[in-house]
């Protein structure tokens, strides 16, 4: 065997950088240490909206699939969430409120082509979402309910009200990944693919911070 370490592990290892680069993002470290407005966090619940659709459509296609099935579970599907709280966040009208910035134009693009054509990459690119909203997600979620008084309406997003045991969760997902027959080139084109999404994730933050400044301009 080639591959000593699991891959979910060499995943995590080579796109670590990448997280801290995406968590540290100046939009998201001021949500989470006060800076941030109301505001600030409905625009980012807004560019949540496209992005789930974009995967949630891929995963409606990848069902098929027999690399990509086994990752995709209804306990993941956000849509209906994101949806709620942006009615509660902005009023009924929310979808003539909202576009996409131009990294979720392309994020979306991205997730649309290999939703398409790439179980690998499709996996991919909802590893870096629903593992990160089942983990960092969960700590953004409290803070958003201290800081701007939430209860449930507004961070249903972040509630995954199928999923007891986030961890355990997580754990299975990960024994999924390490059991997918990609050989190392195929492991390489995913670890890739990982990494474009937290660029993207990354490029979406400064997207937003741009757009506020032109804002309050
Ligand atoms: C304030 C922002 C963030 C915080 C505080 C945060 C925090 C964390 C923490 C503590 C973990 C480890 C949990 C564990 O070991 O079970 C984690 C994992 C993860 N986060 Fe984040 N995160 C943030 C932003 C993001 C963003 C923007 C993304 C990408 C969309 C992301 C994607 C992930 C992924 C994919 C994992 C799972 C890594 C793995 O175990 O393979 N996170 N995050």
């Amino acid at each position: 065997m080639s591959n000593i370490i699991p891959f979910s592990q060499e995943l995590r290892e080579r796109t670590r950088a990448s997280h801290s680069e995406s968590e540290g993002a100046d939009f998201m470290g001021d949500l989470m240490t006060g800076k941030g407005t109301h505001d600030d966090y409905i625009a980012l619940v807004a560019q949540h909206y496209f992005i789930y659709e974009a995967i949630e459509s891929a995963a409606e296609r990848m069902r098929i699939d027999p690399v990509a099935r086994p990752f995709i579970s209804d306990k993941l599907t956000r849509l209906p969430a994101i949806e709620e709280d942006l009615r509660f966040l902005i009023g009924e009208n929310w979808r003539e409120q909202i576009t996409p910035l131009p990294t979720t134009a392309a994020y979306v693009a991205r997730i649309d082509e290999v939703g398409a054509t790439w179980a690998g990459g499709f996996v991919a690119h909802h590893y870096t979402r629903y593992l990160g909203d089942l983990s960092g997600g969960q700590i953004i979620r409290t803070i958003m309910q201290r800081q701007f008084g939430f209860d449930t309406n507004g961070v249903g997003f972040y509630l995954f009200g199928d999923i007891a045991k986030p961890r355990e969760f997580k754990d299975t997902y990960r024994e999924q990944l390490d059991a997918v027959p990609w050989d190392d080139e195929e492991r390489t084109r995913v670890i890739d693919e990982v990494l474009v999404a937290y660029r993207f994730n990354t490029d979406l933050f400064r997207d937003l911070a741009a757009a506020k400044a032109q804002s309050v301009a």
